[in-house]
């Protein structure tokens, strides 16, 4: 195990895309990726908040989306396949507890749409770079709350009965479901796919939607790790050495760890597979490996 997740790992010439990097643990990792030599590129929803960010962190280039939105992920990969032809590390860490049930402009609830199928369609639509990058890396960050998450095949959107922490954990087991049906597709080809959990981090989450999650997690912040803390496993699977070609596992504080058994389940990833397809394949023109 590494004492710093990323501390004296060599990223240079390396290229890495982050999302959520205008706050709390993908703002670090950003930083610290660029610190160790990548060329960042970030992906944040307000365009000014997110040219700002990036000249504070350093990064090479941003990305404007609301990953929420399909179409909007779409455009943004494809505005990176223009510019960039590789891309060594994927960290796919926009996420959010939703308070009160939200659609999204594209009509899909709004956790899932964030937390799960941006983490889907973004890692299918920077294939092609990923692909060009020798030994590259997919990280997703997902959540230990995942244990307590089930999948609701008969209502994914929590249509009735929504439950801000049950569509959240839903989402955190969909990121470790996925991890596993894209790692086991990728067999071979070089490019490997692993979740994670960050620790209790105090950062923005949970605070943006008000309402009792908002107080909880405030209250339960004075126990939480600090950014830098919670950084630290996200920079681990990034960027060190003592990971390289492993895949389809999930780790917390820089150590594989044992997930929930609900997501070691092989039937359930293939089934999530292939609903979300059927959720990014709505609108017409798009291809999924
Ligand atoms: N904090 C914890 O204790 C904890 C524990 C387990 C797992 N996690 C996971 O860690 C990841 C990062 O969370 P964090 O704690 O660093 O939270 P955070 O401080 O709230 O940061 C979330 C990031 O996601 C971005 N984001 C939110 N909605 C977006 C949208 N629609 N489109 C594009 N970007 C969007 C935010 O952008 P803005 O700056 O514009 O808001 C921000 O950069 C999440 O996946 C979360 O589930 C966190």
């Amino acid at each position: 195990m590494a004492a710093n997740g990323g501390a004296g790992n060599d990223m240079k010439g390396k290229t890495v895309l982050v999302t959520g990097a205008t706050n709390g643990i993908g703002k670090v990792a950003a930083r610290t990726l660029a610190s160790l030599g990548a060329r960042v590129v970030i992906v944040g929803r307000d365009p000014a908040k997110t040219a700002e960010v990036a000249r504070e962190i350093g990064a090479d280039s941003y990305l404007v989306a609301d990953l929420s939105v399909m179409s909007e992920v779409r455009r943004a990969a494809a505005e990176f396949r223009d510019r960039e032809p590789r891309l060594d590390v994927l960290l796919n860490n926009a996420g959010a507890v939703v308070g009160r049930r939200q659609e999204t402009p594209e009509g899909v609830e709004m956790t899932w749409a964030l937390n799960h199928l941006n983490y889907f369609l973004l890692t299918q639509e920077l294939l092609p770079p990923l692909q060009a990058a020798p030994g590259a890396r997919v990280v997703n960050v997902s959540s230990s709350v995942h244990t307590s998450g089930r999948m609701r095949w008969d209502d994914l959107e929590f249509r009735r009965g929504y439950s801000a922490i049950g569509a959240y954990s839903q989402s955190k087991l969909a990121n470790v479901l996925f991890t596993r049906e894209l790692s086991r597709r990728l067999s071979g080809s070089g490019v490997s796919a692993n979740a994670l959990h960050p620790g209790f981090v105090r950062t923005g989450f949970g605070h943006n939607n008000g309402g009792l999650m908002s107080r909880v997690i405030g209250l339960m912040s004075t126990f939480a790790l600090s950014d830098e803390q919670g950084a630290q496993t996200s920079l681990y699977l990034a960027s060190s050495p003592e990971v390289q070609g492993v895949s389809g596992r999930y780790f917390d504080r820089q150590q594989e760890a044992k997930p929930a058994p609900q997501a070691l389940d092989d039937a359930a990833a293939a089934r999530l597979w292939s609903v979300s397809e059927e959720y990014v394949n709505r609108a017409e023109g798009s291809r999924t490996i």
